[in-house]
């Protein structure tokens, strides 16, 4: 299959939607509405676009993905009167959130109505639904006229996609068309927050933080066993996507974290010296700040190491918008093995280091 890409060149010069890009979105919009499927940008992460209600479509994306077929596809709409027909028993406590902080980074698990087939829920009689604020998202759902399910646009198992090239690297050739609409502004995928039962959990974080989420709703959130560390045999997540070891490189990566910066500088540069004696060929991801306290240690050391900055480590919004598209840098340089660095765990720091201990499959030293 030849897979259309659809540059949006206005929309990624001005961040205006011009006519020519909605002639290109129109057409985008056309492929999904016959079954197709299509790749687009969203705040968080690319999407692959399917029609939600139809099984064909979820079960091709499935196939495209390489994904297994229990691991449900988030439904996303372009305006909250659509969120009726696909989700029912929506609470109060569900209402305020979408108020809130819709359109925007976040996903809720609701009860699903008939419209929905099991093959876009994986068996669940629940459904994840999400209104992205990406005006390009928003334009294609609203033009397909449907409810759009879109997993993240990678192939199973690897990082998720944050740009337009990282798509065809993983679907050409599998998917009708891409649209290219730039970079996502945010990097990690949706804040996932289950608002079906009694007790609100949160499934995945995002964005959307937790403190965010508690303040609003004045209550103490609980978390998914998943969050806190490898699942037990047998364990299985609410969310079933979160027993992938996925935003995985296909190098072997371990996180050196602690409250002493230099210590921890320290830390990664024995491991990575102890790797690149065992012959492995090693990279460091880490902060600027890192990367200074590494340069005293040994100046010599960006000769003898590949080093990915991911920006200050005051700024973990951006650390965060750079780490899936480093973990792909570093598996197209052939890297074996990562020494990372660790990141404080407030606010988006959660998401960032949740995506980075399961890159890491929990592998952390404590410096
Ligand atoms: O930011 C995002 O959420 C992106 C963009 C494209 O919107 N999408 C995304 O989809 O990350 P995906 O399929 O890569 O991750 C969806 C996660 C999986 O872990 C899946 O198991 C969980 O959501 N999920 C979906 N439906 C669910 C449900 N009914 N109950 C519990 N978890 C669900
Ligand atoms: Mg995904």
């Amino acid at each position: 299959m030849d897979t259309k890409l659809l540059v949006l060149e206005d929309f990624k010069r001005t961040g205006q939607i011009s006519e020519a890009d909605q002639a290109k979105i129109a057409e985008a919009a056309g492929i999904l509405r016959n079954g197709g499927l299509v790749a687009f940008p969203t705040e968080t992460v690319y999407g692959l676009g399917g029609d939600a209600r139809l099984k064909e479509a979820s079960r091709r994306i499935y196939e495209a993905k390489g994904r297994p077929s229990d691991n449900p596809l988030i439904v996303h709409i372009s305006d909250i009167s659509q969120l009726d027909a696909v989700a029912s028993d929506i609470s109060d406590a569900a209402r305020i959130m979408a108020d809130k902080y819709w359109p925007g980074p976040l996903t809720m698990v609701f009860k699903k109505t008939d419209l929905i087939p099991y093959e876009t829920t994986g068996g669940l009689d629940t459904v994840a639904v999400r209104y992205p604020v990406h005006p390009v998202a928003k334009a294609l759902i609203a033009a397909s006229g449907a409810y759009i399910a879109a997993p993240s646009a990678n192939i199973s198992g690897r990082p998720s996609t944050t740009a337009a090239a990282h798509c065809i690297e993983d679907l050409s050739g599998r998917i009708e068309a891409i649209v290219d609409g730039g970079d996502c502004e945010i990097g990690l995928e949706s804040t996932i927050l289950d608002v079906s039962g009694d007790n609100l959990q949160l499934l995945r974080p995002g964005a959307v933080t937790s403190e965010m989420i508690e303040e609003t709703l004045g209550i103490s959130l609980s978390e998914d066993a998943a969050l806190k560390g490898p699942l037990a045999e047998g364990v299985r997540p609410k969310a079933p996507g979160m027993k992938y070891r996925h935003y995985a490189p296909k190098a072997e990566m371990i996180l050196v974290d602690g409250s002493d910066p230099v210590k921890k500088a320290e830390g990664i540069y024995k491991l990575a010296m102890e790797k690149t004696a065992a012959g492995k060929c090693t990279a460091l991801l880490c902060s600027d700040e890192c990367i200074s306290d590494l340069v005293r240690l040994d100046p010599d050391i960006k000769n003898k190491l590949s080093i990915k900055s991911t920006g200050s480590r005051e700024d973990e919004a951006e650390t965060a918008h750079k780490l899936f598209e480093l973990l792909r840098e570093m598996d197209a340089e052939g890297i074996e093995f990562i020494a990372a660095e660790g990141y404080d765990e407030a606010e988006i720091g959660k998401a960032l280091m949740n995506r980075m201990k399961k890159a890491a499959a929990w592998q952390i030293i404590h410096t």
